[in-house]
């Protein structure tokens, strides 16, 4: 099997789909490996490191799509790759075909075998592929709030921590997931006032034995988080119903009482966004102003730590690849039911329930 690694091109992104280590394994296990060139080069790995491990250096992307049986990326494919893709290719990345019907229409008119990092599953039903992206995006939400809730850059001036004799910031964590758990942990770290409301009961529940109440736990109802979204400094979107668009959990009206100056990061923007006022932003251009409220959706914000995120992703990524090498692409699916959960779109068609019923194909 060749597997192709192209250079990530959306906006800002710095992570790459495989490092040298994972480079050696899989030349190790029988397969070629062709990277494009300097694709490493801002998650700090170099092409010498990659041709240490086995690798050949490709001049182009084409050439990478061309060539892969198997093409491992990070991000979805966006459109300037959409014409690169080769007939029935395997692309094993990140999808988000719930929030992408474009992208979903390419891979079924091109018949494309595409293996979603986000909903391959872990026995016991957890994501493993999302999970390290989910936590560094948890972490970074809150040094991102902190960041913009600065005076100079249009925020409301308050320190998440406080000073003795003034009151911390308030933040407003919904969803207790991944994401949801380590925003969490970073704002209690840094001193600020905390809630966190889910559905989920035990995800409350360990929050609220781990803090020892430090954190307050609120059950996710509208009156619940109305009440929370109009005192937050910085509210965080991190919902997730697997595979499906995020549900709306807070509505404009919500937004439009909130103080100026407060800011929103939702991390769930690349399933949707989870506040109505949101859209997708970039590293580019990261947030704007709606109702006097700051909001900031990158979808890729892994990307801001790119080597911390590459290593994270690729040691998740690591016994999938090694499988699909060792066994082959059709046996691997056929004998993994984690890994079969991750296949989206297969001979022209969804075969991802959540996001058929999405996308309006069921
Ligand atoms: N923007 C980025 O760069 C980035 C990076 C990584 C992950 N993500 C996204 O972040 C989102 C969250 O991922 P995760 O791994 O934390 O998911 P998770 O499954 O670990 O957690 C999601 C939580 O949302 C809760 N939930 C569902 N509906 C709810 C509701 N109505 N009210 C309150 N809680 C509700 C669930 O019970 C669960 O605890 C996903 O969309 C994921 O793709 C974004």
């Amino acid at each position: 099997m060749l597997i192709g690694v192209p250079q990530e091109i959306k906006i800002g992104e710095t992570r790459v789909s495989m490092t040298p280590s994972l480079c050696r394994r899989c030349v190790s296990l029988g397969a070629k490996v062709l990277v494009q060139k300097s694709a490493g080069n801002s998650a700090g790995f170099t092409d010498a490191e990659y041709r240490a491990a086995g690798a050949d250096i490709a001049n182009s992307a084409r050439r990478v799509w061309r060539e892969a049986d198997m093409i491992l990326k990070v991000k979805e494919p966006l459109p300037a790759e959409y014409g690169l893709m080769r007939n029935e290719q395997t692309i094993f990345t990140y999808l988000h075909l719930a929030a992408g019907a474009e992208l979903a229409k390419v891979l079924l008119k091109k018949r494309i075998l595409g293996i979603a990092y986000e909903t391959v599953e872990a026995t016991g039903g957890s994501y493993p592929l999302l999970q390290p992206m989910s936590q560094i995006a948890g972490r970074l939400s809150i040094q991102i709030g902190a960041y913009r809730l600065q005076s100079q850059l249009g925020g409301s001036g308050v320190l998440l921590g406080g000073i003795p004799g003034t009151m911390p910031g308030h933040v407003v964590v919904i969803g207790a997931g991944n994401s949801g758990a380590h925003a969490v942990q970073m704002a209690a770290g840094m001193g600020a006032r905390v809630t966190v409301l889910d559905l989920d009961m035990r995800k409350l529940e360990a929050l609220d034995i781990d803090y020892r109440g430090r954190v307050v736990t609120l059950m996710s109802n509208p009156a619940n988080i109305e009440n929370e979204v109009a005192d937050a400094d910085l509210l965080i979107g991190a919902v997730l119903i697997p595979a499906a668009k995020a549900p709306i959990v807070v509505s404009r009206k919500m937004v439009k009482k909130m103080r100026p100056g407060s800011v929103i990061v939702d991390i769930a923007i690349d399933q949707g966004g989870c506040i109505e006022t949101i859209r997708p932003t970039s590293h580019s251009e990261p947030t704007y102003l709606e109702h006097g409220v700051v909001h900031y959706a990158v979808p890729n914000m892994p990307a801001l730590v790119g080597r911390t995120s590459t290593i994270g992703l690729t040691q998740a990524t690591e016994p999938f690849v090694a499988l699909l090498v060792q066994k082959g692409i059709e046996r691997a699916i056929a004998e993994h039911k984690g890994l079969a959960a991750g296949v989206n779109t297969r001979n022209g068609k969804i075969t991802c329930e959540a996001v058929a019923k999405a996308l309006g194909y069921a």
